[in-house]
């Protein structure tokens, strides 16, 4: 056993020092989703990791008007469950709750948009700008033609001016829907159960590493210069990761990723870090790479819905996709792992990365993926100077 230990190093990469388990992976294989979320195999989509070429669709061409059953065009544009559809961005007449990243469609009918442009339009709005937020419908099979067809017929009936941007309550129109500010203390118990996740780190943190770290105060800072590049696994790898590995190597007990123990003593070795700024090591050329990798990987069109991270995160102010505020990548790091009400569950930031892929349709990649790691890195470099607030309490 290794008696005397120097401190922690705050170098861009871990020392070969640090023992690390380095074969087994550090979750149960192989890796499978979680059972509550949908089971879907997106694999004919484009992921963090496989590119599946999506070529834009050419336009069609129609010789006759386009028809189509407005009614159940209407029931289309409204329906969540073809990704989210059209409400989620456009305005329509008595919307529910719309968003407004896409201009208001409540009087598109008075365009002079042609069939076939609004056809092709919504089968692949690509074929117009290729880099749009808009999902390819047609030409990712979220739409069949002839229900594209009664899209268009619906559209070309909102010409009333009396219906320009009617909502119901005020509350639907985006321009005024007051943003929801969650203003519960997530440091205080009463609010947020995953408090409890501290004791159960401090006592494993007690019972598992207290034999070689005496003193707490050694880790002070320590989570605020992670995640790191870790050369022996030519990763990077964050707080999650290095608790798994370095138990495995040391006492040999089992923390694997995104279990209630990895999570508590993951959230540990933050809260004594909590007010640190976030201060990871940059200099190195391996962290900058995997800093510029990062960076790539959110920006690049994944999943069946055709979005990248940042056209959700990145967007300009005052945006709403369908009721939920957008939010920037400012401010979207220092709080993980977060206590989410809305599931009742902690989750850590890998799993926050998993969750926004299904969502936007595209397979998830198990916890420790390198394509998660250089995102974790990128988030970590843009969020410098914030302090740590852990856990987190999220909707
Ligand atoms: C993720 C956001 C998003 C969703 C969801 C979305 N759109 Fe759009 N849409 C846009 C944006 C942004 C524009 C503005 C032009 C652009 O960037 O492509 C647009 C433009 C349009 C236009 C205007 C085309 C023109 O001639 O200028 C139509 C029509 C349209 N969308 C229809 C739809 C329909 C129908 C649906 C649902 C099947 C839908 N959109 C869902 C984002 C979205
Ligand atoms: C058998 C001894 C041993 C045990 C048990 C042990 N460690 Fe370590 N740990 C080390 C050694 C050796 C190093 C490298 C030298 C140093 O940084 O002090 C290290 C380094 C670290 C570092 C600094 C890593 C870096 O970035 O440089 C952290 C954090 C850490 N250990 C946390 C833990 C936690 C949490 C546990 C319990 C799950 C634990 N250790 C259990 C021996 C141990
Ligand atoms: C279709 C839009 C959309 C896309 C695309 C998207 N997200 Fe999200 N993301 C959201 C929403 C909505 C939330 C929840 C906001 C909230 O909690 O208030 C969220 C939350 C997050 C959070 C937690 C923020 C916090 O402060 O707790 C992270 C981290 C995140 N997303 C990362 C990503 C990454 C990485 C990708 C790309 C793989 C991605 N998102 C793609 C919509 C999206």
């Amino acid at each position: 056993m290794i008696l005397c230990l120097s401190g922690v190093t705050t170098a861009a990469e871990m020392s070969s020092d640090v023992p690390l388990e380095l074969e087994k992976p550090p979750y149960t294989t192989p890796w499978q989703r979680y059972n509550r979320w949908k089971q879907i195999d997106w694999k004919e989509y484009s992921n963090l990791r496989y590119d599946v070429p999506s070529p834009i669709s050419t336009p069609k061409k129609f010789e006759t008007p386009i028809t189509g059953d407005p009614k159940k065009g209407k029931q289309l544009v409204e329906t969540r469950k073809r990704g989210g559809g059209c409400l989620a961005c456009h305005i329509l007449p008595d919307a529910a709750l719309p968003g407004n990243v896409g201009p208001s469609l409540s009087l598109i009918g008075l365009w002079g948009r042609s069939d076939a442009h609004l056809f092709n339009y919504i089968y692949d709005a690509r074929q117009f700008y290729p880099n749009t937020v808009m999902p390819p419908w047609g030409a990712h099979q979220l739409f069949s033609t002839a229900e594209i067809k009664d899209i268009v017929a619906y559209l070309k009936t909102l010409t009333q001016i009396s219906h320009y941007n009617k909502f119901k309550s005020p509350i639907d129109n985006p321009a005024i829907r007051p943003i929801h500010v969650d203003t519960r203390d997530n440091l205080d118990a009463f609010e947020n159960p995953s408090i409890f996740s501290v004791e159960l780190g401090e006592e494993l943190f007690a019972q598992s590493c207290q034999t070689c770290h005496k003193k707490t105060t050694d880790f002070i800072a320590w989570a605020s210069t992670m995640p790191k590049f870790e050369t022996r696994l030519n990763k990077v790898i964050g707080i999650e990761e290095f608790i798994t590995r370095h138990a495995l190597a040391t006492t040999g007990d089992k923390y694997l990723l995104q279990t209630e123990q990895n999570l508590a003593l993951a959230i540990y070795l933050r809260y004594i870090a909590n007010g640190q700024e976030i201060a990871i090591d940059t200099r190195d050329a391996q962290t900058q790479a995997a800093i510029k990798r990062g960076e790539a990987l959110a920006n690049r069109k994944i999943g069946q819905l055709n979005f990248a991270c940042m056209d959700c995160h990145a967007i300009s102010v005052n945006k709403w996709i369908r009721g939920q505020y957008l939010i920037e990548p400012i401010g979207m790091y220092d709080h993980f792992p977060t206590y989410r009400t809305s599931r009742g569950e902690i989750w850590d930031i890998r799993k926050r990365f998993q969750w926004c892929g299904v969502a936007i349709r595209a397979n998830e990649l198990p916890p420790d993926a390198p394509e998660y790691g250089d995102l974790e890195i990128y988030l970590a470099d843009i969020n410098k100077g914030r302090l740590l607030n852990v856990p987190g309490l999220g909707h």
